[in-house]
């Protein structure tokens, strides 16, 4: 199953005490069903105010999200994120933390197990599948949650940078295995990456979001055939788009 996401003039207002912080304004795009799509943009931009808006943990203060045409009002089992703190649950084990949200999918005992396995074995921590998150490095644990995220195989997967804290080998192993995964199922994909390289390798479209209120500054096609292979960072066509999109990032740093 897949997902087509649309968000139509959102704006979002925090409250904190009797300060009003003008997180989102008019914010508008649409991400067609099986897209893969990366936000891009400074610290504090509303990157994963966004992610959370389409998760449904928070609401609009106006304007629409719909997602597969239905308005959304509150999480669902279309929709899973990897939050950029992980979530995870402490007192579960690496294995209980992927398997949980396979139960609510409906799958029997030994189908999880098995899923789990695939996708702990996939983020290279089956010996850490009896560990708890605390007894596991950062890097780890972002690998534990994007695990869990991934054996859902949900329609709508929203991701908070979450290869951020990983070793740049490591980066790069799983990137690929992202859009081998994505590949075989097509899911529709929202990406939050401050990184420059890993948008334009992953995705078909990039937004790039500027602050004060955040809002869309710019929106880029990444028009490089796939399968895509590492070599394609070394060619003249994406150094040339990444310098485009750099320039858009930084002027959206300046403000
Ligand atoms: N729960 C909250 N209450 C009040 N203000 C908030 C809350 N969450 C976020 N904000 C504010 O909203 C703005 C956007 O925050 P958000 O976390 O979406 O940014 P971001 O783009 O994800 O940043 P980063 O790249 O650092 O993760 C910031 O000014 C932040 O201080
Ligand atoms: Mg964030």
């Amino acid at each position: 199953m897949r997902s087509e996401i649309i968000v139509d003039k959102v704006s979002l207002q925090y409250y904190n005490g009797n300060e009003t912080i003008p997180a989102l304004a008019d914010i508008s795009f649409r991400i067609a069903l099986g897209e893969f799509c990366a936000i891009l943009g400074p610290s504090g931009c509303g990157k994963s105010t966004m992610i959370n808006l389409i998760a449904g943990f928070i609401t609009a203060t106006s304007g629409f999200i719909t997602v597969n045409g239905a308005p959304v009002s509150a999480p669902g089992p279309d929709r899973v994120v990897v939050a950029q703190d992980y979530s995870l649950f402490l007192w579960k084990t690496v294995r209980a933390n992927v398997e949980f949200g396979l139960k609510a999918r409906g799958l029997r005992a030994g189908e999880r197990r098995a899923m789990a396995q695939k996708y702990l074995d996939l983020v290279h921590l089956i010996p850490f599948a009896d560990n708890y998150p605390l007894e596991l490095s950062g890097g780890m644990r972002q690998r534990v949650a994007l695990a869990r995220a991934l054996a859902v195989e949900p329609a709508c997967l929203l991701m908070d940078e979450p290869l951020a804290a990983l070793d740049m080998q490591m980066r790069h192993y799983l990137q690929d295995e992202l859009l081998a995964i994505w590949t075989q199922t097509r899911q529709t994909i929202l990406l939050v990456t401050h990184d420059l390289d890993e948008a334009l390798y992953l995705a078909d479209c990039i937004l790039v979001m500027a602050a004060r209120p955040g809002h869309i500054r710019a929106t880029f096609t990444v028009p490089f055939p796939r399968p895509r292979s590492p070599d394609l960072r070394l060619t003249d066509g994406f150094q040339a788009l990444k310098r485009e999109v750099a320039m858009s990032l930084y002027a959206a740093v300046a403000g």
